[in-house]
């Protein structure tokens, strides 16, 4: 497979990198600190085009590839995980969907100016009861004359306290032998739809999430997306762009994590000579750095299958797997480097490592990850 990237795809890099650490990256542990949802770099990214990189430009995106979007994902996650997943969950879990199985009315007036960042958009599968078996869910949604009336709560909604619109996914049909979904979009300010505070995490501070609750939620026949009964499609073909995301987002947090470590290495001594002497650290180093690059191999393809138009459920879910895990493992070793220094709020050692673990349980956890990978390996 050819990674060379076009001259769009290494303008994105380095703009992203420029951008994500010029003004980002002095900010992430005061975001972290203060739990704070970072307006400012949201409207930043939006000026940028990275509130829907891949989406086309008449419908207010930046009209890159899926590779592009993995790229910006990185730099913006390699210094603040939490502005990472806030694009991502934008970018992938609302504006792809919305792009993919929208109507011509959602797109001008939902997509466009959510892609453009002037809106923001969240995705609803999880429910208090079912996360990783997402087809049991209990919300549901009952047909009047002229629309749907959704009952249920959907949680750990990523953007959800900020989101201008909801792509949520409930039950229409229990009637059958398999019930069947439909996923609708509902604006915020609609009668019955709320949400509580936002949760208390281990880490990405800045990237709020909370509950929200549909309680006899009015919406109209104009509110689905896609086709009535084919809702789970969307959300799985949906999740199968979104795992590139956070598994590009793992790839940032682990870079950040590396780079840090072998800052640090370089600089701090210990029985005379600085650790980077030590071969126990090199071969720390020398793992990390390994893995890093095949994590990156395995997003980059899954990115570059979106980009033909190939079905890429199996590669996601290999490159969410391994670089959420690798993600973990490498910012485990790098608070292992800093040694006392990684435990302390001082140095983001911490902040990686409580950052990365999130990456392998949203958007389907490893073992999910394990299941999708499995199936295709096995219906051949
Ligand atoms: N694309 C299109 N269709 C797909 C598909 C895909 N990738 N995967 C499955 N389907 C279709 C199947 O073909 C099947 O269709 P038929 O009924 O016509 O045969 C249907 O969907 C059901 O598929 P399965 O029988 O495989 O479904 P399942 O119940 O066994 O579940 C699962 C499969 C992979 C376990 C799925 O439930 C899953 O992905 N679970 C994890 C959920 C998840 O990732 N949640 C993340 C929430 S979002 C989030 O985390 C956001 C955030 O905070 C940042």
């Amino acid at each position: 497979m050819d990674f060379d990237l076009t001259e769009e795809e290494r303008l994105i890099r380095d703009t992203a990198r420029d951008f994500a650490q010029k003004e980002i990256a002095p900010k992430a542990a005061e975001i972290d600190k203060n739990g704070r949802w970072p307006a400012e770099i949201v409207a930043q990214m939006s000026e940028l085009g990275f509130m829907g990189v891949a989406i086309p430009e008449a419908y207010g995106g930046a009209g890159m590839t899926a590779l592009a979007y993995a790229i910006a994902m990185e730099e913006v996650s390699a210094a603040c995980a939490s502005c990472g997943v806030i694009m991502s969950v934008n970018n992938s879990l609302f504006c792809d969907p919305v792009y993919k199985f929208g109507s011509a009315e959602q797109k001008r007036d939902v997509l466009t100016p959510t892609a453009q960042g002037k809106l923001i958009g969240c995705f609803g599968l999880t429910e208090p009861m079912s996360g990783s078996d997402a087809q049991t869910m209990a919300t549901g949604a009952t047909k009047t004359s002229d629309g749907w009336v959704l009952n249920g709560a959907k949680n750990w909604i990523t953007n959800g306290p900020h989101a201008d619109h909801i792509i949520v996914f409930v039950v229409t049909d229990r009637s059958g032998s398999k019930v069947k979904h439909t996923a609708f979009l509902v604006k915020k300010g609609t009668p019955g739809y709320t949400q509580n505070a936002p949760d208390h995490k281990l880490g990405i501070h800045g990237a709020h999430s909370c509950t929200v609750f549909f309680d006899n939620c009015h919406v109209p026949d104009s509110a689905v997306v896609g086709n009535v009964g084919e809702g789970f499609k969307v959300a799985m073909a949906t999740l199968d762009g979104g795992r590139i995301g956070i598994a590009s987002q793992a790839l940032g947090i682990a870079r950040a994590a590396l780079e840090a470590a072998t800052a640090y290495a370089k600089e701090r001594k210990s029985f005379g000579v600085p650790l980077t002497s030590h071969q126990a650290i090199q071969f720390m180093l020398a793992d990390m750095a390994t893995e890093l690059d095949a994590a990156r191999l395995l997003t980059w393809r899954a990115a570059k299958m979106k980009d033909a138009g190939a079905r890429h459920s199996s590669e996601s879910a290999q490159a969410k797997l391994y670089a959420s895990e690798a993600s973990t493992r490498i910012a485990h070793k790098a608070l292992q480097i800093f040694g006392g220094y990684g435990y302390s709020t001082e140095y983001p050692a911490e902040r990686h490592y409580r950052d990365a673990r999130i990456t392998e349980i949203y958007e389907g956890t490893s073992e999910i990850q394990r299941i999708v990978i499995a199936a295709n390996l096995l219906k051949a």
